[in-house]
């Protein structure tokens, strides 16, 4: 039988995105006006529900929110299970457990991506009901046809590039602009076929800074002289991306502590260095082309400010179906976007997995048919 329903609570966790507060509200006012439920929200993650760090979310907490960007609740990237609690790495899962039991809350939404939703599957399956759903602007959750968040930031970094090429042009240079996603690359894919960049790059499609120096001089033969060339921050060169892959295989692979040890320090090592591929790419490319080269790299601008209305109204929908589910009692489930309506996903379908970019996916192929460059 469905529990019966009095109180929610609710929280964001991960990196922030925009459309988190109109989710926030999309949720809160379908729980406060349509089912009659209290709504709590949690501050900072996960953290919130093991201090009871809360904020009553009625209605004039959640009027005039649903076009500010970041999170009202906050956010962090803390982790039930390994939390650090005066500098001790803890897990929490009990804690939270008896707490949410002492608050008396039926329900705890996690506004997240993929590893939040691997967060919610743990205190899931220690008896916790719990839903999630999809923001990120990286567009890499699994399951689901978008993530709110994705939209502004599609719109921000194609506006950047817009911006860039003028001055681009002017300059005769080329210009790399390094754009968020971690390891996918649907936020570079989206804004360099929006922007018409000249070079697109992202971490599915490995390059060769060769192939991107010849496309580069075959526009200049064409009398344009400069290029864009937008690249994910995941993106890298095919020798570096087999250097990862046999890093990751061995992490795989590993059989003793020490050796999955020695897998990680190696990843680790690896992920401080391709910090500065960028700008090691834009110096490759000026040395091959002659043409001068400029970095800019778009970073947290992406993250921050007011929701398109395309992510207010993901967020809305997602909100507002958040509720429903609750009150029918299904729980341990991701709400995902599926054409105009929404469907709930288990959240072992959706835990620890990430959506790339297929790389014969239409996008991938329509902008090879615009002449753009992918570096292959
Ligand atoms: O997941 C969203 C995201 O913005 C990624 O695109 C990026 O790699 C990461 O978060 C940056 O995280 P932080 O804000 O912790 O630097």
């Amino acid at each position: 039988m469905a529990t019966k329903i009095k109180r929610i609570g609710i929280l964001t966790a991960g990196g922030d995105s925009p459309g988190l507060n109109a989710a926030i509200r999309g949720v809160g006012k379908a729980a406060l006006g349509y089912y009659g439920w209290e709504i709590v929200g949690f501050r900072d993650g996960f953290r919130g529900l093991v201090e009871n760090q809360r904020i009553n979310l009625n209605r004039s907490a959640l009027s005039g929110i649903l076009t500010i960007g970041g999170t009202i609740l906050g956010t962090s990237r803390d982790k039930p299970h390994r939390m650090v609690i005066n500098g001790q790495t803890k897990d929490m899962t009990g804690v939270i457990r008896d707490n949410l039991k002492k608050w008396g809350i039926d329900c705890v939404v996690c506004l997240g991506g993929g590893g939040t939703a691997k967060s919610a599957l743990r205190l899931h399956r220690a008896g916790i009901n719990i839903i999630t759903l999809p923001k990120t602007i990286d567009n890499d959750v699994v399951m689901t046809d978008a993530t709110f968040g994705y939209a502004t930031a599609l719109d921000i970094a194609t506006e950047a590039i817009d911006r860039l090429h003028s001055t681009a042009h002017s300059h005769h240079r080329i210009i790399v602009a390094e754009i968020m996603g971690h390891r996918a690359g649907w936020l570079t894919l989206g804004a360099g076929l929006a922007g018409g960049a000249d070079v697109i790059l992202i971490p599915e499609i490995p390059y060769d800074a060769e192939k991107i120096a010849d496309a580069i001089r075959q526009r200049s033969k064409r009398g344009s002289n400069f290029s864009i060339v937008a690249v994910a921050e995941g993106a890298m060169s095919r020798d570096d991306a087999r250097i990862y892959d046999s890093a990751e295989k061995k992490l795989e692979r590993a059989k003793t502590l020490n050796d999955k040890i020695e897998a990680k320090r190696k990843i680790a090592a690896l992920d401080v260095r391709h910090q500065g591929n960028t700008m090691r790419l834009a110096g490759q490319l000026e040395e091959l082309t002659h043409l001068e080269s400029r970095v800019t790299i778009l970073g947290h601008v992406q993250r921050g400010g007011t929701p398109c209305a395309a992510d207010r109204m993901l967020a809305t929908r997602l909100g507002t179906a958040c509720a429903d589910l609750i009150n029918e009692g299904r729980f341990g489930v991701m709400v995902a976007a599926r054409g105009d309506n929404t469907e709930p996903v288990p959240l072992d379908e959706v835990a620890g997995k990430r959506k790339s970019v297929p790389p014969n996916h239409s996008w991938v192929e329509s902008a090879r048919r615009v002449g753009t460059c992918l570096g292959d």
